[in-house]
Order: structure tokens, then C-alpha cells, then sequence
């Protein structure tokens, strides 16, 4: 948790924003994984945790904009609830500790939401995405499911899109201790690696170190000899001398803040000499794009300087041939690059896109191309001081991709067909980090984690003898 200051002042610069009616930020309940009382792990709504900081099931708050009130919802722990679950702080003392005092029964917001519809007051609300707030908001609404977007406020949704973009100080330091248990995650699998394990051996290895870390992991851990699929969860896959292993995964921090890298590295001691061509361009896009970074540059130019590298890489190879400005400006990268250059992090590892992607990364400035590659990326706008970002770039060979734009003699005057199909056994390679927008540039957050090829190869090497 942050300081009670600091919770107040979230509040106030939300007020300043939003003029009048009641805004309502929903948290999160318990769900049901086969059945109801056999749960996922909890996980609070990330605007309820930065607004209100309470960590707790089952509860909602508002924020009066015409009466000057802030109320906390939610039901003080019955015996029978502390028999199965243990005693907590009651909800009284941890809205204290954020410096809220109406605390009342979770029901009571019901007539509280009620009264100040009945009073023809704006009700804002944030985009539900969660069944369970879908339902309770249609009823305390009274209207269908669909109904609710009538209430998602485009001035609330904005307000929190933009405070919640400039990250505190004290939130950098959240995030430099989920990337501390990142790294740990990303040494293990580096270390553990070897032909003759299956990924989830791996697996096991990097989520023990998330948890080790006293808290648990971002998003669900990608880590596959198969890294062409950008999002592969399945961990089945035998490792083999001459593969790569693909890892992207990243701590949850007890506080709730995410870290997100990828690294990739030979399932032997040492990256081929192919595997090493095209390493090499995935680094340089990512090490430039990183440089690149600073406060009025739009994020979607350094997708396209990625981009950029990526096809002149390939064309050094024979792979990409003609004017590297117009296979660029055509969208040719993206048989090669179909993902969006990064993203923006924060509490949630593709931070607020639960507010809606296009507003969190483009706005009203920026409009989202059709393009396939492009029209992945997630953010486009304006990058200012506070914001904190991925880089990502990544080179793949998807079989089917390549096979389909060959048969359709897709962009036939950039890419070198014959050649390409010579890596459909390459799988893919990525490199990401989260990167600190400052006032002079940018500062890549968290300890650093090898990702130079003689770097690699070392820890390869030392992790070879230590089973
Ligand atoms: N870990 C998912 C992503 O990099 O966007
Ligand atoms: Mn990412
Ligand atoms: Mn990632």
C-alpha cells in the first residue's frame, strides 16, 4: 500500500477532472474455477487498488462529486467467514489507512447509486469486465447488460487513463521490485535449461521464483521452443539441442505491479550461427528503440523504426529485397513482425485496457491503422515524462503466415519467398524490456537481465554444470 497522502491525492486530481454525479469504481469478487467456492486467485480491479488501495473481496466505493463525500462499500468479516478464512483488519481501519471515513454495509451502495439516479444525477462508471460487475450494474442500473455503456463516462474513463499514465515515484519503485522477481524468473529458465526437459519443467522453475518473490505472476507464462506463436501457453514440448527456448513472463509484485520481459536463448550451450543473424537484428530494433525513446516522440514511430530495422536486417540476409521505405510504408515487416512494438505497463501488464485499448493507447490524436503488424499495436500516442512502456520487437517464421502470403503473392516485390521458406523450422525470437519515459529519454527499469549474446552463452555454459 501507498501512503494515506498519497490515495488522497489520486482522489483529488480524479475530482479535479470530473465535474459532477457520483463516480462508481466496482472491485473485484471471488471467481469460481469449476465451481463457486474453489476459486481463481484474487485479484482486485487495479482502479479500485489505485483510488482505494483495499485489497479485499466483495466491495465497491464512490465518490460524491456533488454532495463531497467519499464512501467505501463492503461487509465487515462475519466469525463464520474468519473460522474458514482468518481474521483481517476490519474495513473500517484500511479505509482509515487511505484516508476515507464513511465506510458502510456493501448493500448500501444499491441505494445509494439509486437515490442519485432518482435525483437525475450522472452516474459514471468505469467499462465492467468482469460477468459478476456486468450483472450487479445492469440490476443497480436498471438496464440490460449492454445497457451499461449509456454509464461508462468517456470524462471518467479519460481522467483515469490520464492519471494513471504518469507514474509516481513510488510507483517506479513498485515496479523496480516486480522486475527484481522478473529477473529471478528469467535466470532460472536460463539456467534450468537443457535438452531432454519438457517446458514445463521449465515452467515450474520460473513460476517458483514469481512466488519466492512474495507474490505471483503478471499474465500467464509464455515459455515454448516454439516461439513463433506469439502467445503459446502450452508447455509440453520436449527441449532439443539446436532449439530456442522463448520466455516471456513476468512478476505480479505483492503490491500489484507487473513486469513483463522476454528473453530468448539457445536450449544449448550456444546460439547457431542462423540463430545468431537474426538475433542480432531483433537486438539492434530493440536496443534503437529503446535509445529512441523520449518524452513528444509518438510511440507508433517506434514501432515503425523496429520496423525499419527489422526489414534492412532481413534484407542484409536476402531475405526482404527492393526499397526498404516502401516495403515499410506498405506493412511487408509484418510477415515477420505481426505484433504491436510494446505496449504500456503499470498495475496490469497491458496496463488499463480494461478503460479500452484505443483510448489508453491512441486517444483522440491518433487513429488505428488496418494494416496487419500495425494494427496490433497498442499504443500510437505521444509518449510524456512518467509514462513507463515495453519494447518488444520480435523476428518469426510462421509456417502457415508465410505459406498463405506466398500463395497469394503478397508483397512479392519485398520478400524473398524462396529464401524465407528456408527458416520455417527457425521458430521466432524476442526481446522486450519496460522502459521509464524521463525527461532526457528513457531509463529501462528493473536490474538488467543478460540479453547479449556472449552473455547468454555464458550463463548457458554455467548452467550446464550445475545439474
Ligand atoms: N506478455 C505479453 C506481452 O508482451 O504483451
Ligand atoms: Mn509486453
Ligand atoms: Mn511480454
Amino acid at each position: 500500500m501507498f501512503s494515506k497522502s498519497t490515495y488522497i491525492a489520486r482522489r483529488k486530481a480524479l475530482c479535479e477532472k470530473v465535474n459532477s454525479g457520483l463516480l462508481v469504481f466496482m472491485g473485484n469478487d471471488y471467481v469460481g474455477m469449476n465451481y463457486r467456492d474453489n476459486t481463481y486467485r484474487f485479484r482486485q480491479d487495479s482502479s479500485f487498488l489505485y483510488f482505494f488501495g483495499i485489497d479485499q473481496e466483495n466491495m465497491c466505493a464512490v465518490i460524491d462529486l456533488d454532495e463531497h463525500k467519499e464512501v467505501v462499500f463492503g461487509d465487515e468479516l462475519s466469525v463464520e467467514y474468519i473460522v474458514w478464512m482468518g481474521a483481517q483488519k476490519s474495513i473500517k481501519d484500511k479505509a482509515e489507512e487511505i484516508g476515507v471515513t464513511d465506510t458502510r454495509p456493501r448493500k448500501e451502495a444499491d441505494d445509494y447509486i439509486a437515490k442519485a439516479m432518482k435525483a437525475g444525477r450522472k452516474i459514471h462508471v468505469l467499462p465492467p469486465y468482469r460477468d459478476a460487475n456486468k450483472i450487479y450494474l445492469s440490476g443497480v442500473l436498471g438496464t440490460t447488460i449492454a445497457g451499461i455503456e449509456e454509464y461508462v463516462s468517456a470524462s471518467f474513463v479519460d481522467a483515469v487513463i490520464q492519471i494513471r499514465s504518469i507514474k509516481e515515484e513510488a510507483e517506479i519503485v513498485q515496479m523496480e521490485e516486480a522486475l527484481a522477481t522478473t529477473k529471478n524468473m528469467h535466470m532460472a529458465a536460463m539456467l534450468h535449461a537443457r535438452p531432454g526437459i519438457r517446458e514445463y519443467d521449465l515452467t515450474a522453475k520460473v513460476h517458483a521464483e514469481a512466488l519466492a518473490g512474495g507474490g505471483d505472476l503478471a499474465y500467464p507464462i509464455i515459455l515454448t521452443v516454439h516461439g513463433q506463436t506469439l502467445h503459446n501457453h502450452y508447455h509440453g514440448n520436449l527441449l532439443e539441442e539446436g532449439q530456442m527456448v522463448l520466455g516471456d513472463f513476468g512478476a505480479e509484485s505483492s503490491t500489484h505491479y507487473a513486469g513483463d520481459i522476454t528473453r530468448t536463448f539457445p536450449v544449448g550451450e550456444r546460439f547457431t550461427d542462423r540463430q545468431k543473424e537474426i538475433y542480432k537484428i531483433v537486438l539492434r530494433a530493440e536496443k534503437e528503440t529503446i535509445e529512441a525513446l523520449r518524452p513528444g516522440v509518438a510511440y507508433v514511430d517506434m514501432h515503425l523504426l523496429s520496423a525499419r530495422i527489422i526489414l534492412e536486417g532481413l534484407k542484409e540476409l536476402g531475405l526482404v529485397k527492393g526499397d526498404v521505405d516502401a516495403a515499410l510504408e506498405a506493412g511487408a515487416y509484418g510477415l515477420f513482425f505481426p505484433h504491436g512494438v510494446g505496449h504500456m505497463i503499470g498495475m496490469d501488464v497491458h496496463d488499463m485496457e480494461d478503460l479500452g485499448e484505443n483510448r489508453v493507447g491512441y486517444g483522440d490524436d491518433f487513429e488505428r491503422s488496418t494494416l496487419f503488424g500495425l494494427r496490433s499495436l497498442r499504443l500510437a500516442k505521444v509518449l510524456e515524462v512518467g509514462n513507463v512502456v515495453t519494447v518488444e520487437p520480435g523476428i518469426y517464421f510462421i509456417p502457415e503466415l508465410i505459406a498463405q502470403w506466398k500463395s497469394e503473392a503478397k508483397f512479392e516485390d519485398y520478400i524473398v519467398y524462396d529464401e524465407v521458406e528456408k527458416y520455417t523450422d527457425f521458430s521466432g525470437i524476442r526481446i522486450e524490456d519496460d522502459c521509464l519515459i524521463t525527461a532526457e529519454g528513457s531509463r529501462v527499469l528493473g536490474p538488467y537481465i543478460p540479453k547479449e549474446i556472449e552473455e547468454i552463452e555464458e550463463i548457458r555454459a554455467r548452467g550446464a554444470k550445475i545439474l
